[in-house]
């Protein structure tokens, strides 16, 4: 029997990039959340998907030679992007939404043009600052030592007719939303949005909601010049997914309002403000939660593409298994907070927790049945006083772990189902099945023991289900739990596995990782994949490229820049009479007299420009792969001057 609905969603990401491992923290931890709300009864949508529109999209598309309309295909639907990610980690997400479907763009004009029609969008005229990577809107006091206070990086001056939203309309009831209930959690990020953003100097101010710079966006349908702003267009995707003003579906009396955003701490001001402004706007129910988790970070500083510090989520996963990975994100860090990734820190916690704790237990267990029992266990019925701290820390579990998932909190869940498994490695040690199995007439005990043990542990597989979801499957099989055994009403009580189980041992569920001959080669695979990442070249014509003069010249002399530990100082004959002088970055690969002589490529078409004070008129042409540099060298045949064509 359906326990309800739930509607559960993650942030629609930006399809600009190939996704790294915080993406994936979040769309695990929200499936997680969506899977267990199944296995308690609910009947569940679980949303997730791709913001496509804005100008670093349509920026990028264009540095890359494509449409952006190709640009964001390849990233969601190619060979390794968003979608295969998500199938790679088993994501269960009911449904996937694009903004560049169309039934969504013709419900954002439609959305677009009800606020304009009801007064709440005005067109005016947008001065301030602007942050491309963030697609952010600042006004000056907002920034932070002049830079957006989102990513820290440069913002330009914007200046444009634009439409906006009367945000500050809604300033005193948003205040109240985020003061005097639980909407925006965890609690300790409610100050920080309204200090900032509603209590501040001005108070909340008018958002601009339409950019007029660029064209990749939903075109405002009476006033074709201006696109809808990217984060009006991206919010309402949590609503038109369901059918909001399009038919393209109809379930959204069913599933609206949301029981819960989940969404990364950086954009909870979208989430926690402007959202809600908008649905109040249009009289709409609000969703019932909004819920900011940390970053996972690298070394204290976010991951981003351009730190070149990202973890790519694909390499972790084939190497150490989905699931593995899964549990790893989920039980170390405290979904509330920020938490530093390392390598390290994954290959301890699949050791300890997978391999040693949890893969002991099952392994242990089930091929005590196998050797004492032929497999099968007996009736059992010889219980003793030492049986009772498990069997009631196994039976009471599920409550403790219904608490703590239903406050979002899968690292403290995941510790009381670890406590049960940690209790039950002591039981071994404590009641000593070997010994009980040289006495015959204890075989009735013995049995008790084993048949606690694979109790214990079906429970804990119960409630890993939405972590580990093929994991469990093998602890079930191995353990002989039948289906009615594997369900959440099941869990509620210890001594439901019945009796005359049949366990069937197999392969280690998690095999011991060498920790450090695993990460000298994950290190190497991370390198090579930056490597491999090129960034995207747009295709040149053969005009273009014919305006490359490249050249042969003979090394005439070569010399170290004063106090530069990088430049060479060459002058060159490039067959024209007279001497060329360049300076190239190349100290750390030659010495100056091993030089002399020879014949090099150089590019001497480039405007001369000045480096530690010296002119360089043009560039001598090397070959780089990693951290390997060579100077092409060309035949000594080759005379001074002679051209490349
Ligand atoms: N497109 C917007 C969201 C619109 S929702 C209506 C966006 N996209 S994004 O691609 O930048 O994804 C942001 C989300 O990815 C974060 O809010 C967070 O959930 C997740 N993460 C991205 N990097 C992360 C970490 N380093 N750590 C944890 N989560 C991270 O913002």
């Amino acid at each position: 029997m359906s326990k309800g609905t739930y509607y559960i969603t993650t942030p629609i990401y930006y399809p600009s990039d190939k996704l790294h491992i915080g993406h994936a923290y979040c769309t695990v931890a929200t499936d997680a959340m969506a899977r267990y709300k199944r296995l308690t009864g609910c009947e569940v949508m679980f949303l997730t998907g791709t913001d496509e529109h804005g100008q670093k999209i349509e920026d990028k598309a264009k540095a890359a030679g494509v449409s952006p309309q190709q640009f964001v295909d390849n990233i969601v639907k190619g060979e390794r992007g968003i979608l295969d990610l998500w199938k790679l980690m088993n994501i269960s997400n009911d449904r996937f939404i694009r903004t560049t479907d169309d039934y969504h763009v013709k419900s954002i004009q439609r959305i677009f043009r009800r606020m304009y029609e009801n007064g709440d969008i005005y067109k005016g005229k947008y001065v301030g600052k602007y942050c491309k990577p963030c697609e952010s809107f600042w006004t000056e006091s907002q920034l932070v030592d002049g830079k957006c206070p989102d990513c820290g990086g440069e913002v330009q001056d914007a200046e444009e007719e634009a439409y906006f939203f009367r945000a500050s309309k809604y300033a005193q009831r948003v205040r109240k939303l985020l003061t005097e209930t639980d909407f925006l959690q965890p609690a300790s990020r409610v100050n920080e949005m309204v200090n900032n953003f509603i209590d501040c100097e001005g108070g909340l101010q008018d958002l601009c909601v339409s950019r007029t710079s660029f064209k990749w966006g939903v075109p405002v349908d009476f006033d074709e010049k201006h696109v809808v702003y990217v984060w009006l267009d991206a919010l309402f995707n949590y609503m038109t997914a369901l059918g909001f003003e399009n038919d393209r579906y109809d379930d959204l009396d069913k599933f609206w309002p949301a029981d819960v955003h989940f969404v990364g701490k950086e954009i909870v001001r979208f989430h926690a403000i402007y959202w809600p402004a908008f649905l109040m706007s249009l009289d709409l129910p609000l969703p019932k939660h909004v819920y900011g988790h940390g970053w996972l970070v690298m070394d204290g500083g976010k991951m981003s593409k351009s730190k070149g510090n990202v973890v790519d989520p694909y390499i972790l996963a084939e190497r150490f298994g989905v699931d593995a990975l899964r549990f790893f994100l989920l039980r170390t860090f405290p979904f509330g907070s920020d938490g530093n990734f390392s390598n390290e820190l994954l290959i301890n916690t699949i050791n300890v927790d997978l391999a040693n704790d949890l893969g002991n237990l099952v392994s242990r267990s089930a091929a005590m049945v196998e050797k004492y029992f032929g497999g099968t266990l007996p009736k059992t019925g010889v219980s003793e006083d030492i049986d009772g701290e498990l069997v009631s820390m196994a039976g009471t579990l599920r409550g403790r772990y219904e608490a703590q998932m239903e406050k979002f909190q899968f690292q403290n869940a995941l510790e009381e189902v670890f406590k049960v498994i940690a209790r039950a490695n002591k039981y071994i040690d404590e009641t000593g099945p070997w010994i009980l199995a040289k006495d015959e007439s204890r075989k009735g005990r013995l049995a008790t023991v084993l048949y606690n043990l694979l109790e214990t542990v079906r429970i804990c597989a119960v409630l890993l289900t939405p972590f580990m979801p093929d994991s469990v499957e093998k602890i079930f099989t191995q353990i002989g739990a039948s289906e009615d055994e594997q369900t959440w009403d099941s869990a509620e009580t210890f001594g439901v596995l019945h009796d005359g189980v049949t366990v069937c041992k197999g392969d280690a569920i998690f095999p011991r990782i060498d920790a450090k001959k695993e990460l000298e080669e994950l290190d190497r695979l991370q390198e090579a994949a930056k490597a491999a990442v090129k960034p995207a070249i747009p295709p040149v014509t053969i005009e273009e490229f014919a305006k490359v003069k490249l050249q042969a010249c003979k090394v005439i002399s070569c010399e170290n820049v004063p106090k530069s530990d990088k430049l060479l100082k060459f002058t060159l004959d490039d067959g024209s009479g007279r001497e060329r002088q360049i300076l190239s970055g190349i100290a750390k690969y030659y010495k100056p007299g091993e030089l002399v002589g020879k014949t090099v490529l150089a590019c001497t078409n480039l405007p001369p420009r000045k480096m530690m004070g010296q002119e360089s008129c043009g560039m001598i042409i090397s070959a780089v792969s990693g951290d390997d540099l060579k100077l092409v060298i060309l035949d000594d045949g080759i005379p001074a001057g002679a051209e490349l064509c």
